[in-house]
């Protein structure tokens, strides 16, 4: 079996899954279970000075099937109090296996206040900074850094800063982190439920958190430009990885270990043990040896200069089905299909390269891969 072993910050772990900050990281209990269950490391609720109240409802599923494996959320931070957290909840994790990272946020103020205690403990592994907007996150680094000076710490990026991520996180850096978890829940976003008419999340504005599925893109888009832009920071790749592969894709993306909150959450906490399984025999069917071969793989194939060459395709009549997939959805109306048998060599396509924009979508519907490129990737 491929070795899935991942050191961070000098720590050991099984498995590259580290269970990310959210619901089953509500206390001691829940990161134990994590563990036993076969995360890698695990990541405390956020603490802050002030123990959260949650809205009721506060975590719903999309009501369109278009959106699997995602989830809404208007859950707030740790709603135990930091002190417990201090007093009982991390000295009950003495022991652990793996990396043990607490969350703090989401202030200056309270990373002054937390980060020191939560250091003296002796249990926590390293720190994860988290905050609001991206000029908290850099101070709430320095307060934390000045607090625990020997202490690992990841700063927690959020897409919800656009572009403005990359800047911060060479701010926080400077500041004294050593490593990104990326990315945190992305919004707001809004979903009604169009029986009632009636938003299906509590909260106020019933604005909620998106994460799982449907934010991996975006994750994987912001992992890849933290390592190109940052090689050799670690990466904690976070958002949307469900199942193995997206665990090899956020790794060819860059991650040096995977956080995941939706995929145990809507899975149940052996999706730990039988995503590892699944992302080993992946590995060993592609002659892996080591989840580590294929880190940062795509990062050399990214373009650095748009390419705008035409594209040319591939026809393989005794694979078309003759669905005419192709044909009805070219928005530019740019192909044809002559005969009229599946699988036979009657079948022809013919492509209008006067209309045609090589967009890729006749070759994306394609399902029997009938239709190919000659020249891409390249
Ligand atoms: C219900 C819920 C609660 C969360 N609570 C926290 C939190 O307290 N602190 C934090 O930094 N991130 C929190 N997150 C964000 C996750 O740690 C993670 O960054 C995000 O969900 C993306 O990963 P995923 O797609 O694997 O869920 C929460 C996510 C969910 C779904």
């Amino acid at each position: 079996m491929a070795d899935l072993k991942t050191t961070l910050f000098g720590v050991s772990m099984s498995s590259p899954f580290i269970l990310a900050s959210g619901p089953l990281a509500y206390d001691a209990t829940g990161l134990w279970e994590a563990y036993r269950a076969g995360a890698g490391g695990v990541t405390t609720k956020t603490l802050r000075l002030e123990r959260a109240i949650n809205p009721t409802p506060h975590m719903v599923v999309p009501r369109s099937s278009n959106l699997r494996a995602t989830l809404f959320n208007t859950e707030k931070w740790a709603d135990l109090p930091w002190e417990q957290w201090v007093e009982r909840e991390l000295p009950a994790m003495r022991g652990h296996p793996g990396l043990l990272i607490a969350s703090i946020g989401h202030t200056p103020a309270e990373g002054e206040v937390i980060a020191g205690p939560v250091a003296a403990t002796g249990v926590v592994d390293a720190i994860e900074c988290v905050a609001y907007t991206k000029a908290t996150i850099v101070d709430l680094v320095r307060r934390v850094r000045e607090q625990a000076p020997q202490m690992p710490i990841l700063a927690k990026l959020t897409f919800n800063w656009g572009d403005d991520l990359y800047p911060a996180a060479e701010a926080a850096l400077k500041a004294g982190a050593n490593g990104f978890t990326a990315i945190d829940s992305i919004g707001p976003t809004l979903q009604i439920d169009i029986e009632t008419g009636q938003p299906t999340i509590g909260g106020a504005g019933n604005k909620a958190w998106m994460s799982g599925a449907a934010i991996r893109p975006v994750a994987q888009a912001v992992v890849a430009e933290l390592a190109t832009r940052f090689p050799g920071v670690p990466i904690v790749g976070t958002g949307g990885v469900i199942q193995a592969e997206d665990a090899v894709e956020m790794t060819m993306v860059g991650a040096s270990a995977i956080g995941v909150c939706t995929a145990p959450l809507l899975r149940g906490l052996e999706w730990f043990e039988r995503t590892h399984k699944a992302l080993s025999a992946w590995l060993d069917s592609h002659n892996y040896g080591r989840l580590s071969d294929v880190r940062g793989a795509a990062l050399r194939h990214l373009h650095v200069v748009e390419d705008t060459a035409p594209l040319t395709f591939v026809f393989e009549p005794l694979k078309c089905t003759k669905c005419d997939l192709c044909v009805v959805l070219c928005p530019y109306d740019a192909r044809l299909m002559e005969g009229d048998k599946p699988k036979s060599l009657d079948l022809k396509q013919i492509l209008l390269e006067d209309r045609c924009r090589y967009c890729g979508l006749c070759v994306e519907v394609c399902k029997p891969a009938a239709l190919t490129y000659g020249n891409w990737p390249r």
